[in-house]
């Protein structure tokens, strides 16, 4: 017992030993922690917004979690309208928390409906910038999920059903600014010189979360108004690294302040929907939305609003090509139902992933991105293989890539199916040429995106 006991000591010391590098609350400090790498195996994450946003769900060529601001802050003409058309004078935000009802939610029917995805971990909207929590806080006495609208821990609940039933990584959203907070708007007029809205609510309301719910994600929006110095950004980052309950697994972005995003932080995000096209230096992720206006619920979006599976998977396998991991987000309706149009969308890139999987989970970006013959080809590269993603089925029957150099052993099959290898030449000016057969429709492996493995590449 004792024996035994010691040498556990032991083990735990010199993990940390090793392990246990501590960070200093700056900048060069921060940024120097590796990514946790879980992260860049998977690719895919979904994001979800759901809050007293999920009431109102309308946006008018804008996003509807931003409704709030859009209305008092920035007076933008159609909320108002919609405002004064739709609701009595004296009506105010706060009284749509009421009808955020939730009725139909169900973490564990939500747990299944993202894991038919195929992706590697959610992250979920803990607070908007309407500051609204959807979990019981003690820094939110009036304005979280328990005292108004569900009367549930919204957050504890999914994440009981993801942990519990998927191998799905939880990961949470976190507003750092709230548009309306008293506070807020006090520190604002005072040019960031006050700090009270801080370290009486945004601060002690992150630790809550991170204590609370132990997020593998913690994914931070503030690339917005103040600085950095103003949230103590590097501060809670050091805390977060050095001496929190998630401090070796924590994934976190870089939207910790005014200028701080494509610049500091872990993974950087940019801007909303990024997709740069060529490959990128640091680990990225590309945010973006089904509804490709809105991240919270739309009820005024129409279909051809939504993206394609088609569109949807060029993104991602660009997105993956690039270096990057996709962030897609579905934004559930204020009773807790993912509306089918989502559930599709994830049910499609799931199959496809069944299929594909192999062509992005795990892989890294190979030397070319994508190909100058046929530039709707995109590679990943995964040990000696090399994955020829091509988002449309060749109109011919051969299909030319300039990047591959072959061998005399070189191999080209189609992933997923069963009707053996593909005959190929090398072009005079370089490259291959794979020749397609004649194939049964429905013995195709997939219905979007094909993917060629290109084995025994002399510039693998
Ligand atoms: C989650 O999805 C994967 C396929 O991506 C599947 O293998 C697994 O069984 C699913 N888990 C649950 C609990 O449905
Ligand atoms: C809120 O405070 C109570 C009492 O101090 C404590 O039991 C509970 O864990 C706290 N909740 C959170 C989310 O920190
Ligand atoms: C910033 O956070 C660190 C770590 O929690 C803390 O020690 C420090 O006092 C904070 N600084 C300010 C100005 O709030
Ligand atoms: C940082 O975010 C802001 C606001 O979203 C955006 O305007 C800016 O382009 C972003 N910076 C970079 C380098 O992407
Ligand atoms: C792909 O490659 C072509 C030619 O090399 C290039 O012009 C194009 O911008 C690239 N990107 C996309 C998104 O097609």
């Amino acid at each position: 017992m004792t024996w035994l006991y010691c040498l556990s000591a032991l083990v735990v010391l010199s993990t940390s030993f090793v392990i246990g590098k501590r960070y200093e609350p700056n900048w060069a400090s921060i940024d120097s922690r590796p990514i946790p790498a879980w992260y860049d195996e998977g690719k895919l994450g979904i994001f979800i917004h759901f809050g007293v946003f999920s009431v109102p769900s309308v946006g008018f060529n804008s996003e509807s979690e931003w409704f709030w601001n859009y209305w008092k802050n920035l007076k933008v003409p159609a909320y108002i309208d919609f405002m004064n058309k739709n609701y009595k004078p004296d009506f105010t935000y706060a009284d749509f928390a009421k009808d955020f009802t939730a009725e139909f939610f169900d973490a564990n029917k939500w747990a299944n409906i993202l894991n038919s995805s195929g992706a590697d971990y959610i992250v979920f909207t803990s607070k908007h910038g309407e500051g609204y929590t959807n979990w019981p806080s003690n820094i939110s006495f009036n304005w979280n999920s328990m005292a108004v609208g569900p009367k549930r821990d919204i957050v504890g609940e999914l994440m009981e059903a993801i942990r519990g039933k998927t191998k799905l990584h939880f990961g949470l959203y976190h507003c750092l600014y709230e548009w309306l907070h008293p506070l807020y708007l006090r520190d604002k007029e005072n040019n960031w010189q006050t700090r009270d809205f801080v370290t009486k609510k945004a601060l002690p309301g992150l630790y809550e979360i991170v204590n609370t719910y132990k997020p593998d994600i913690v994914w931070s929006d503030g690339d917005y108004e103040a600085p950095d110095t103003y949230w103590n950004s590097t501060g809670f980052l050091a805390w977060l690294y050095n001496d929190s309950p998630v401090k070796d697994i924590v994934v976190t972005n870089d939207r910790w302040g005014i200028g701080a995003n494509c610049t500091h932080g872990g993974v950087w995000t940019c801007r909303d929907r990024y997709l740069p096209g060529k490959l990128q230096t640091h680990k990225w992720v590309n945010a973006m939305t089904i509804d490709r206006q809105s991240w919270g619920y739309r009820r005024n979006a129409d279909l051809s609003q939504y993206l394609s599976i088609e569109e949807i998977l060029a993104t991602f396998v660009q997105t993956v090509s690039c270096g990057g991991n996709m962030l897609m987000n579905v934004g559930p309706q204020k009773d807790g139902i993912i509306a089918p149009i989502f559930e599709e969308r994830l049910g499609q890139l799931g199959q496809w992933l069944s299929v594909n999987g192999d062509a992005i989970r795990g892989t890294r970006p190979w030397t070319t991105q994508n190909d100058t013959l046929t530039p709707t080809v995109w590679y990943t590269k995964k040990a000696s293989i090399i994955y020829a993603i091509v988002l449309n089925w060749p109109e011919t029957d051969t299909l030319k890539l300039a990047a591959p150099v072959s061998s005399t052993s070189t191999r080209v099959a189609l992933l997923g199916y069963t009707g053996g290898q593909f005959q190929y030449q090398n072009l005079p000016t370089g490259g291959i040429e794979i020749m397609i057969p004649p194939i049964a429709i429905n013995k195709m492996p997939c219905q979007w995106a094909w993917v060629f493995t290109l084995t025994n590449l002399q510039n693998a």
